[in-house]
């Protein structure tokens, strides 16, 4: 079996990771970078990490807006897709890059297989449109939960559907083994005795008045806070005329490596996070999480008190903050952390 995996952004790589591992023991697979994101912080320090093999491709596309930045995937895609003629075009998660690769499958022979189907937040931001479209597009759909799986039933989404539970998991695992805790030291900063913080999503980093309040929140816990600031959120904080002040009250760093970003969240106290992996990650490594938006598509978190939605007000961040503890108990809706295997086991029956 070929397999045509297209990536782009710093969860995908994350994922992929793990599936690719299992994928390349018995097959052949040709990995595709979009190129949405290339710094070295955000893109190369996932490959050396983590093992992945170089991209077979790299398309470069770099930033833009949503359309034309999808655009200018899909006309690389559509010419790789013909060119390399797999047996099934794999991808992840809810980015452009996955949409457009959807659209480039969906148009042309191979299968689409979607990894994280199923997922939905109930709001319109551009993650969500491009889950739906996606798992429209796609013909094996690779549910991390059940609920993902009844969500897609709801829009009449029942054949090629497996509930594989998450790749997420997976790569957890792989990672907690793995923790580069030297950041901890290099941080300046103890086992439970801080909060770490990331903010990445366009609702939040582009709006002056929400980002102001998040920061005004982190700044006002008593603990030291850990802020591994994505380029996106670093320039805006720089155009709204915040950098100063996050940087003198928060400890902004550049985004840092997965193993050095496992073991900070391991050994936070809670972590306030707007990002869709970092609210599972907690989940799963027993952290508190207070999730700056006001929905989310990891509902199992916080059916299971594990996660609070607060939004961006600056006064229910910090009194989330303040009391976000540990329940007793803890759901395992997201399987057992074998998801890749399984993936690839259906994808080399079904293909
Ligand atoms: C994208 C995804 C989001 C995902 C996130 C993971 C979409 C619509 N959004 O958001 O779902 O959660 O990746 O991190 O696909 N930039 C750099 N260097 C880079 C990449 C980006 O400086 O290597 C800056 C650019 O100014 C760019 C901005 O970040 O305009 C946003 O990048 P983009 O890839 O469009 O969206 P993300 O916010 O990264
Ligand atoms: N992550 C990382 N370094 C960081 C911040 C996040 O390695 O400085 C990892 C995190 O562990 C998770 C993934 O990046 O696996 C989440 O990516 P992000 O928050 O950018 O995207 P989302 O999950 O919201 O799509």
């Amino acid at each position: 079996m070929k397999v045509l995996t297209v990536v782009g952004a710093r969860p995908q790589f994350v994922k992929a990771a793990v599936v690719s591992r299992q994928l390349r023991r018995d097959h052949e697979e040709v990995l595709v970078h979009t190129g949405q994101h290339y710094d070295e912080g955000l893109s190369d320090v996932f490959f050396d990490e983590l093992s992945i093999p170089r991209p077979d491709v790299n398309l470069g596309v770099g930033s833009d807006t949503h359309g034309r930045q999808t655009a200018r995937m899909l006309e690389g895609l559509e010419a790789v897709v013909t060119e390399r003629d797999p047996d099934v075009v794999l991808v992840y998660g809810d980015t452009n890059s996955t949409l457009a690769a959807a659209i480039a499958a969906s148009k042309l022979d191979p299968p689409l297989a979607h990894v994280e189907a199923g997922m939905r937040s109930g709001s319109d931001i551009p993650e969500e449109t491009n889950r739906v479209l996606t798992d429209h597009a796609a013909d094996l759909l690779f549910a991390p939960s059940e609920e993902a799986a009844a969500n897609l039933r709801s829009e009449g989404l029942t054949d090629g559907v497996h509930v594989s539970g998450d790749v997420g998991y997976d790569a957890l695992l792989w990672a907690r083994e793995r923790a580069d805790e030297s950041v901890l030291g290099d941080v300046g900063v103890e086992d439970r005795a801080f909060v770490l913080a990331t903010v990445h999503r366009e609702a939040n980093a582009d709006d002056p008045d929400r980002l102001e309040s998040i920061v005004a929140a982190l700044a006002a816990d008593p603990r030291r806070v850990v802020f591994p600031a994505h380029p996106r959120t670093t320039d805006r904080l720089r155009e709204f005329g915040l950098y100063e002040r996050a940087t003198r009250e928060l400890t902004v760093v550049d985004p840092v490596g997965y193993r050095q970003f496992v073991a900070l969240l391991d050994a936070a106290d809670v972590v306030a996070t707007d990002s869709g992996g970092v609210q599972k990650e907690a989940f799963f490594l027993d952290t508190p999480c207070v999730t700056l938006r006001e929905e989310t598509e990891w509902v199992e978190t916080v059916e299971s008190d594990w996660n609070t939605l607060v939004g961006a007000d600056e006064d229910a961040v910090r009194t989330a903050l303040a009391e976000a503890s540990t329940p007793d108990e803890k759901p395992s809706p997201y399987g057992d952390g074998d998801a890749a295997r399984h993936i690839v086991e259906v994808l080399s029956d079904v293909v």
